[in-house]
């Protein structure tokens, strides 16, 4: 297993390239099962997310290559038994995304149940209460999700959460399905508005995406995808937040900046100067850091991916900052290894209360989930001394080459072999 060495201290200085979306590339591929053909997927990726949905579809017979630069071709001509194993599924809860485009082509499905997940339960149940009112048939055996459905049929769907795999899986299960689908509540992620125009670029006939009702009316068959991966507002608002608490001054390009906002401001409130400019943008940080409070939605909120980032940046500011996790349940793990690195956080069910300190110390810290590392990996760049970050692996499921980029901004990390 690696771990990441960061010697704290420095200020970032440069430009960085953000890589193509995680969240939005694991839709677009499952996409890919709906028409037969040969994908061609630009700006994916490489990540461990990436790698365990390609061996998805290929478990799933789909022939997929990576031939550079970025680029994946999905041959999606065929494909045999529509079965999603636990093995996959276990590793990635986006594997689910795979469940309406199969019962949408093949008629049928089996997919592991994925599990509860560090950050919480995360059930599925209303991906699967609209596959049902769309007609299927829906049991749960032996920790399989087994669907059938001869064809699936346009419905009402209206979503109890503005769930963002839910709206991705059944958006693509209408696609093909008999008359007209209306999702209402819908969520409205701009991964789920580039998901419809990859639908519709495919044929799909899709309205409202963006929107908290969108239609979908079902066609007879789509054509193979071209789709160049959006980039990767996380990554953007974490590099924002890397730059920020380290008095940096950083040139991020192909920032997704029309869909940060939230980031944006709050940045902005504690002291972060984020400006527009040619080839992108532009970051600097300065101290002290003012405390902002920080409350998770679903988009257009305050993304519930940069919570932890952000934490780690007030543990440096100068006041108190009030942390409300809306979405997810259990998604303070950070916390306790943010303490160990001298942070003073109180954490009350979904509140986190952090009281800003002059500096933090290196200590060897674990990673507990994907934005989690991050958090730790931001901590390490400030603190005094030495931070050991052990298993990134999860770092690895959603950044590409994170501290290779934080390296060439100037800062002094390095990845070793436990
Ligand atoms: C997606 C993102 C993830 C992000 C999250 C919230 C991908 C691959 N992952 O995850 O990075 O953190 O959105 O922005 O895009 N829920 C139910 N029943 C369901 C589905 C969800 O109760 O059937 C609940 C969940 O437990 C959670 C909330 O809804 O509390 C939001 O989850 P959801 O939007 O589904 O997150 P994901 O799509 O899993």
């Amino acid at each position: 297993m690696d771990k990441l060495l960061i010697e704290g201290g420095r200020r970032l200085i440069g430009e960085v390239e953000v890589s193509g979306s995680k969240n939005s590339a694991l839709p677009i591929m499952a996409a890919t099962i709906l028409a037969e053909g040969v994908h061609r997927l630009g700006n994916v990726p490489e990540l461990k997310d990436v790698e365990t949905f390609s061996a998805l579809l290929s478990s799933l017979g789909c022939g997929v290559e990576s031939v550079g630069d970025g680029t994946l071709t999905v041959d999606s001509t065929e494909i045999g038994e529509p079965v999603a194993p636990y093995e996959l599924v276990k590793t990635m809860r986006a594997s689910i995304l795979v469940l309406g485009p199969l019962v949408a082509r093949c008629g049928r499905a089996r997919v592991s149940l994925p599990g509860g997940c560090a950050i919480g339960a995360r059930p599925v149940n209303l991906h699967l209460k609209g596959l049902e009112l769309m007609g299927a048939e829906v049991r749960i055996e032996h920790g399989y999700i087994d669907v059938r459905a001869e064809k699936l049929k346009g419905v009402h769907i209206y979503l109890d959460y503005p769930t963002v795999t839910g709206t991705e899986n059944l958006m693509l299960a209408a696609t093909l399905a008999s008359g007209e689908t209306l999702i209402e509540n819908a969520a409205l992620e701009p991964e789920v508005v580039e998901l419809a125009r990859a639908l519709k670029k495919m044929g799909a006939t899709i309205d409202g995406e963006g929107t908290d009702r969108i239609r979908i009316r079902g066609v007879e068959g789509l054509n193979p995808l071209e789709y160049t991966v959006m980039p990767d507002r996380i990554e953007a608002g974490t590099l924002m937040v890397a730059s920020a608490m380290t008095r940096g001054n950083v040139l991020i390009k192909n920032c997704p900046h029309e869909y940060m906002d939230s980031v944006v401001t709050k940045l902005g409130e504690a002291g972060t100067e984020v400006e527009k400019e040619d080839g992108g943008i532009r970051v600097v940080g300065s101290y002290p850091i003012r405390s902002v409070d920080i409350k998770t939605y679903p988009y257009p909120g305050f993304p519930t991916d940069m919570q932890a980032q952000m934490m780690a940046m007030m543990c440096m500011s100068t006041g108190l900052s009030v942390i409300t996790e809306t979405v997810f349940e259990n998604r303070f793990m950070h916390v306790a290894e943010l303490k160990r690195m001298g942070a003073d956080i109180m954490v009350d069910g979904r509140y986190a209360i952090v009281k800003g300190r002059e500096r933090l110390s290196g200590a060897p810290v674990m990673a507990t989930d994907l934005r989690a590392s991050a958090s730790l990996v931001l901590a390490g760049l400030v603190a005094d001394g030495q931070t050991e970050v052990s298993r990134i692996y999860h770092l690895d499921r959603g950044y590409e080459r994170l501290e290779e980029k934080l390296r060439c901004l100037g800062a002094e990390i390095k990845r070793v072999k436990e």
